[in-house]
């Protein structure tokens, strides 16, 4: 597939937010976690809850009709209440391209996006969660992530900024 553009990330684009966080959950085609699961999870509903709020930024890529195949975004937790990620004081990224739409770097645009957001918003580092055995590790690596902690299923990696 080709003809995917990256766009600003809005006020209007949560459920588009919504389908990649569940998607970034979903990342494991051997163990589905069904949709209503997913955004009734007490933490991952937090990545989207009344999107945006002040000091998230993120990024959709839309297809030549415009309608999203994917969304990469960044949101800042209090340091009492953290994400997946938990180190404090930085913002934790969530990444996620609809299927048909993955291995053709819409996932590593995306990112490099919004990794220039964080640092023009003045962020000196970002953080993320990602489980253990999922490819897009690979990408995070590639991106100059690397591993600050780990827990029994999933690596926080934190990537600052050059
Ligand atoms: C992870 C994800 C966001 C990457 O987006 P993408 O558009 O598919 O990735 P890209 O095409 O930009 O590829 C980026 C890198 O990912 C890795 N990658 C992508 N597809 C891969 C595959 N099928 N197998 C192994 N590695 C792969 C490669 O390292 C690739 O770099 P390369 O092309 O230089 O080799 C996307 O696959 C996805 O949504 N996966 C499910 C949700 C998820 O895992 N989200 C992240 C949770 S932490």
């Amino acid at each position: 597939m080709s003809g995917y553009r990256i766009r600003d990330a809005g006020s209007g684009d949560a459920l588009a937010l919504t389908e990649a966080l569940v998607e970034a959950a979903n990342w494991d085609s051997d163990r589905q976690r069904p949709r209503v699961a997913v955004l009734a999870d007490p933490v991952r509903r937090r990545y989207i809850a009344s999107w945006p709020r002040p000091g998230d930024a993120g990024v959709l890529a839309v297809d030549g009709e415009g309608d999203p195949i994917g969304a990469c975004w960044y949101r800042l937790f209090p340091a009492d209440r953290p994400g997946l990620a938990a180190v404090p004081g930085v913002p934790e990224i969530t990444l996620g391209v609809r299927p048909v739409w993955r291995a053709q770097g819409v996932g590593r645009t995306m990112l490099r996006a919004v990794l220039e957001k964080s640092i023009a918003a003045g962020h000196p580092r970002v953080a993320l969660s990602v489980e253990r055995g999922n490819f897009a590790q690979r990408l995070y690596i590639s991106e100059g992530f690397v591993t600050v902690s780990s827990n029994d299923t999933a690596d926080i990696m934190v990537r600052a900024a050059r």
